[in-house]
């Protein structure tokens, strides 16, 4: 498809981060079974079922614009989950491989962040109030995974990697 006005950015953008999406979806399991910290693993587990319900908003924005959800292939995404499956292979310790996961794992929401704000300030200039209010439902969530991760990390997780 050939970008030739805003709307066709937001459309296209709206397929990588859909992309992304059912990447992120496919990856967390593995990342789920690696962690080594409970709270990890929860938090990692909760965000999963929370990605399942962003491909279904994404899949409504979608339908908003009249057109059939289809992901366009995202290098970006697949850079940071290959970065991901690295350390799950390489890192033995496991306390160090649960700081190295979160890491990882805020790379991925900090992606997302970016790409939906940008969506958001392209839905909003388009006058797509309900799209926008369904990637906005995302985007809270993606910041409160970040928030999460972060939490995770500095109240447990990197003491005992660095122990
Ligand atoms: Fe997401
Ligand atoms: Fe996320």
């Amino acid at each position: 498809m050939t970008v030739k006005t805003l709307e066709d950015l937001f459309v296209e953008s709206l397929k990588d981060i859909y992309y992304a999406e059912k990447h992120i979806l496919k990856a967390l399991p593995g990342m789920v079974k690696k962690a080594g910290s409970k709270k990890l693993r929860d938090a990692l587990e909760t965000h999963r079922q929370e990605t399942e319900g962003q491909i279904d908003r994404l899949e409504q924005v979608f339908k908003l614009f009249d057109i059939s959800p289809r992901g366009k292939k995202c290098e970006a995404i697949e850079g940071i989950l290959a970065e991901a499956k690295e350390h799950m292979e390489d890192i033995e310790d496991p306390e160090v491989l649960d700081a190295g996961m979160i890491g990882s794992a805020q790379a991925v929401e900090h992606y997302e962040i970016t790409r939906y704000g940008t969506l958001i300030a392209w839905a909003k200039r388009l006058g797509r109030d309900e799209a926008m209010q369904l990637l906005d439902a995302n985007l809270k969530q993606e910041k409160h995974a970040d928030r999460l991760l972060s939490d995770i990390a500095e109240s447990s997780v990197n003491e005992k990697a660095a122990a």
